[in-house]
This record gives structure tokens, C-alpha cells and sequence, in this order.
């Protein structure tokens, strides 16, 4: 499927659904998105701002809201090409005390859910204790076949594979939008699996655009959509700029290297389990001082 190079390095202003049927088929290569999560625009915690786009409202009925979400999963499943990736980002949550799994709707697209990814942000938006702190938010990676009965695609470099199934990256702050990624997070996604090769990358709720920074730095053509006028004049000034967001997506990239081979380790006594038991025997401890407030005192290792 030839490339229509007339969306390349674009952000289209309107309805994600509504532009994705204007796309043609099988020339995306990799999508990274997280859309409005249908969160009442009720929900606010002390420790971040509530959640208000700008042009949007974010409380469709809970029905309504997930055929569109599925509808827009299989819109991006019709334009990716065979072998493609999206990971798409969403959250587990409550209403009235049920619990709302981003995996209900996921299901019930096309793509073949490859794996779900822990995004660990270190923060909580709400620590009352309904229940335990949630700190927490899914990535989906999801991926389209090459072939019929392609249901486990092309290994992954083991540099990006060894990042593991939980990314800790705290979430990013910028008075310009509610709720935009680290930059970070889109640049783990779109390096792992071109691998450093050049592609075509989406963000169907781009918002300010750090998906198509990401990709920018990265090599990579991009399309953007959102609805919001606002975030996409944004978007458009950080991607003219994007050189000045290069070092922390230089940060990333290095993060990903394969220190020693799995012969090397071996060699020297720290293959995969007693590398895994030492992590688990230290984290407890980080964690708590990661979620603690300045002004609270971590409860000693003994109190775990
Ligand atoms: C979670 S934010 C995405 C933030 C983005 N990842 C970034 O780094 O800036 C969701 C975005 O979806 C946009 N949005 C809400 N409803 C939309 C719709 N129907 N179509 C397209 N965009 C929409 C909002 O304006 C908001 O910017």
C-alpha cells in the first residue's frame, strides 16, 4: 500500500473517529495514543489537577463510550500495515465501586493484544483508602498480523525486551494540557519496535504532540489528530523546536543496551533468577520512599 504522503508530518484538527475514516488502509506503522478516559470529569485528587480538556467533555455514557473507543481501535487496525503496532494507553477504573477494565473494550477489536504493559507512575491520583493506592495505568501493545495466523509477530531486539513488562516513568507536568505523556514513554514504544528504522507513526488524541516530537527525533513521519484547536497550535510550536526535547529522548534511547549477553552473565553468576530475587528483595523499600510525601517518613524496611 503506497504512503499517502499528503497526511505525513500533519496534525488534523477534529473528531479522532471521524478523520480516521478519511485515512486510507495499511500505511501506519506504529500508533502510540491515550484518549479521554470517560472519567466523569468528578474524580479529582489532592495530588494532581482535574482533568479538563480543552473543547472536549469527558463524560459519555460508559456504553457509548466504549463502542466508540472500539471503533476507533479497529479505524487504526484498517490503516496500520500488516505487522504494525499500537499501544494504546487507558487505566482501570470505578464507577460506583465496579471496576471498569480497559481490557472489556480491547477485546472486542481486531488486533491481537500482545501484551499489557504496567505503566508504574509512581504517584496516586486519589489516596483516600477505598482501596490500595493506585499508581498505575496499562499499556496496551497491540498488534496487527503479518499472515493469517500470525498471532505472535517478530521478537523484539533484546535492548528494548530487557526494559521489561513495568515502566516506571513518572508522569510529566506541563501547564499546557492536563494530562500529556513524558516524552519519554511514546519514544520506549516507537524505538522498540522499529528498532531504529524509520516509519510512519500516529497519535490519533495527540494533544500537545509529544508522541509526534518523539517520532520527529526519532526519524520518523507522524500524523496527529485532536480535537482541540488549543493543544494543536502547541504541538505545532514544540515540533518546530523539537531539538530542545532531544535530550531527554537521547536519555531514553540509552537505556536501551544490552550490557552483557545472556553467555556473559551466565559466566558470571547472574543469570536471570538471582538478578530477579535481588530486585525484588530491594524494591519494597524504594517504593515507599517514591510515594511518600516530603513531609511523611517512610516506614522502616521492618514495617513492609
Ligand atoms: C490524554 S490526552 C492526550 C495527551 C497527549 N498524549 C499528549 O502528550 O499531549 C487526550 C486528548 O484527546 C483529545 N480529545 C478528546 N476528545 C477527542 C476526540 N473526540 N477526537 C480527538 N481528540 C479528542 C483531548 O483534547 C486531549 O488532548
Amino acid at each position: 500500500m503506497s504512503i499517502p504522503t499528503e497526511f505525513l508530518n500533519t496534525i488534523l484538527v477534529g473528531d479522532a473517529l471521524t478523520l480516521l475514516r478519511q485515512l486510507p488502509d495499511a500505511f501506519v506503522d506504529v500508533t502510540v495514543t491515550s484518549p479521554p478516559y470517560n472519567k466523569g470529569e468528578r474524580d479529582r485528587g489532592w495530588l494532581v489537577d482535574r482533568v479538563v480538556y480543552e473543547g472536549a467533555r469527558d463524560n459519555k455514557d460508559e456504553a457509548e463510550y466504549q463502542a466508540e473507543q472500539t471503533a476507533v481501535l479497529d479505524e487504526v487496525y484498517r490503516i496500520t500495515r500488516p505487522g504494525g503496532s499500537f499501544f494504546y494507553n487507558h487505566k482501570i477504573r470505578w464507577v460506583r465501586g465496579r471496576l471498569i477494565h480497559p481490557y472489556e473494550w480491547v477485546s472486542r477489536s481486531r488486533w491481537i493484544l500482545r501484551q499489557e504493559i504496567i505503566w508504574h507512575r509512581r504517584i496516586a491520583a486519589n489516596i483516600r483508602g477505598w482501596r490500595f493506592w493506585q499508581v498505575d495505568e496499562r499499556i496496551y501493545w497491540l498488534y496487527k498480523p503479518r499472515f493469517d495466523g500470525d498471532t505472535i509477530g517478530e521478537e523484539l531486539n533484546p535492548r528494548h525486551a530487557l526494559l521489561t513488562s513495568v515502566w516506571e516513568i513518572p508522569p510529566e507536568r506541563d501547564p499546557r494540557h492536563p494530562n500529556p505523556f513524558p516524552i519519554e514513554l511514546p519514544t520506549r514504544c516507537i524505538y522498540s519496535v522499529l528498532d531504529g528504522q524509520k516509519g510512519v507513526v500516529l497519535d490519533p488524541y495527540c494533544g500537545i504532540g509529544t508522541t509526534l516530537v518523539a517520532a520527529k527525533l526519532l526519524g520518523c513521519d507522524y500524523i496527529g489528530i485532536d480535537i482541540s484547536e488549543a493543544y494543536v497550535a502547541v504541538a505545532r510550536e514544540r515540533l518546530e523546536a523539537a531539538e530542545t526535547e532531544w535530550p531527554r529522548v537521547e536519555a531514553e534511547v540509552a537505556l536501551h543496551v544490552v550490557r552483557k549477553t545472556f553467555q556473559e552473565r551466565k559466566a558470571q553468576g547472574e543469570w536471570a533468577r538471582r538478578f530477579h530475587q535481588q530486585r525484588l528483595l530491594k524494591e519494597p523499600q524504594d517504593l515507599v520512599q517514591q510515594l511518600c510525601l516530603p513531609e511523611e517518613t517512610p516506614p522502616s524496611a521492618k514495617a513492609l
